[in-house]
C-alpha cells in the first residue's frame, strides 16, 4: 500500500461555499475534530461526504496519524470482515502465512472512513459497535482481542434513522455512530454555493491546461445556479469538465451549457427566484453597471451591451431605471 493512500488529501479550505448550511457544517467540523467521537455523515451522492470526511480527519490531533477509507458497498461481503480487521495467520485456505492486518489496525492512532455504512452487513455492523463501545478488535481466525486507538467517520447516503426503522440497520450501532450527524444539504438547496464551487472547479482546470484557459460568463452561471443537479457537486465537476474539453473559444455561454444539461430536471424552489427572474435581475444589474459606467450616456452604454439604442430604452423602462 502507497503511503499517500494513508493520508487525508483534502483540508477545510478545500470545502468552498458560504452557505448558511456549509459555513454551520465547516463549523461543526472543527468542533467535532477536536474530540475522537464518531462521526456519522449524511447527504445524498456527490454532495461532499468525503470531502468533509478528510477534513475532519485533517482538522484533528490525528491529522499527522493515518487515515483509511473502506467503501461498504464496493467490496465483496466475503472479503470485508478481513478488509476491515485483518486475519490470523493459517485463518483460512488460502490465507497469507503471516496474517494480515486490517484497516482498524492500520488506522491505528488515525481515523478509518467507512463509506456506504448501510452496506455494512449485518455480522460486521455487530462487530463495529462492539469495537466502538471497548475499542478492540478480534482478527478472523483469531483468539485474542487487540485494542486499537481509531477514529471512525461513517457516511451513507441514505438516512440510516429510515433504515433503522425498516429493521436493515442495527438500532445499538445507529446510536453509537450518530452522537455527532452532520447532514450536508443537496446543492440544489444552496444554489448560493455554486459559484464558489465553480469557480473553484475551473481555477482547478484553468491551472492544469493553462493554454485552454476558459471562464465562464456571468449568465452561464447564473443558469448553472437554476439547474438542480440530481449528482449534486459530483455532477457540477463533470459538466464543467465536459464544457472546458469541448467548448471552443475563452468564454463558457448559456446556449454551451444549454447544450450540455439533460432536459428534464429544471426546477424552481419557493425559496429561489425563477430562471427568467434571476435573469432579469442580472439583465438589470449590467445596464445599470453600463450606465454608470458612461455617466449615464445611453447610446454609448447600448454599444457596450451589444444592444440597440432602443431596446435599452425598452428595458429602462421594464426595469423602472430612471436614467
Ligand atoms: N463544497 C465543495 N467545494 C468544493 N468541492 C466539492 C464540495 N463538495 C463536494 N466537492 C467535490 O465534489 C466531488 C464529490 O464529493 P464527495 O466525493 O465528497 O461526495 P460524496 O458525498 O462522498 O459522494 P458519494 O455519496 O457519491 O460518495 C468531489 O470531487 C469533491 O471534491
Ligand atoms: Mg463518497
Amino acid at each position: 500500500m502507497s503511503g499517500s493512500s494513508l493520508r487525508a488529501q483534502f483540508t477545510l479550505e478545500d470545502i468552498r461555499g458560504s452557505s448558511p448550511a456549509i459555513t454551520h457544517l465547516k463549523e461543526m467540523a472543527k468542533r467535532v475534530a477536536q474530540t475522537d467521537f464518531p462521526v456519522l455523515l449524511e447527504g445524498e451522492s456527490g454532495t461532499g461526504k468525503e470531502l468533509f470526511a478528510h477534513a475532519i480527519h485533517n482538522l484533528s490531533p490525528r491529522a499527522q496519524g493515518p487515515f483509511l477509507t473502506l467503501n461498504c458497498a464496493a467490496i465483496p461481503e466475503a472479503l470485508m470482515e478481513s478488509e476491515l480487521f485483518g486475519y490470523e495467520a493459517g485463518a483460512f485456505t488460502g490465507a497469507r502465512k503471516s496474517g494480515k492486518p486490517g484497516k482498524f489496525e492500520l488506522a491505528h492512532g488515525g481515523t478509518v472512513f467507512l463509506d456506504e455504512i448501510s452496506c455494512l452487513p449485518p455480522p460486521l455492523q455487530a462487530k463495529l459497535l462492539r469495537f466502538l463501545q471497548y475499542g478492540d478488535i478480534e482478527k478472523v481466525g483469531g483468539i485474542s482481542r487487540t485494542k486499537v486507538d481509531v477514529r471512525v467517520i461513517a457516511a451513507s447516503n441514505r438516512p440510516l434513522e429510515a433504515m433503522v426503522a425498516e429493521g436493515l440497520f442495527r438500532e445499538d450501532l445507529f446510536y453509537r455512530l450518530n452522537v455527532v450527524r452532520l447532514a450536508i444539504p443537496p446543492l440544489r438547496e444552496r444554489a448560493e454555493d455554486i459559484p464558489a464551487i465553480a469557480a473553484a472547479i475551473m481555477e482547478k482546470l484553468n491551472r492544469k491546461y493553462p493554454h485552454l484557459k476558459k471562464q465562464i460568463s456571468p449568465e452561464t452561471m447564473v443558469m448553472l445556479q437554476s439547474y438542480v443537479w440530481p449528482g449534486n457537486v459530483r455532477e457540477l465537476e463533470n459538466v464543467l469538465q465536459r464544457l472546458f474539453a469541448l467548448v471552443e473559444g475563452e468564454t463558457i455561454l448559456p446556449h454551451h451549457l444549454a447544450a450540455f444539461l439533460p432536459v428534464g430536471p429544471w426546477e424552481v424552489t419557493a425559496d429561489r427566484p425563477s430562471l427568467s427572474q434571476q435573469l432579469a435581475m442580472m439583465e438589470r444589474d449590467m445596464i445599470q453597471q453600463a450606465l454608470r459606467s458612461t455617466g449615464g450616456n445611453k447610446a454609448r452604454a447600448a454599444r457596450l451591451l451589444g444592444m440597440p439604442r432602443s431596446s435599452l430604452y425598452e428595458k429602462l423602462k421594464t426595469y423602472k431605471l430612471g436614467y
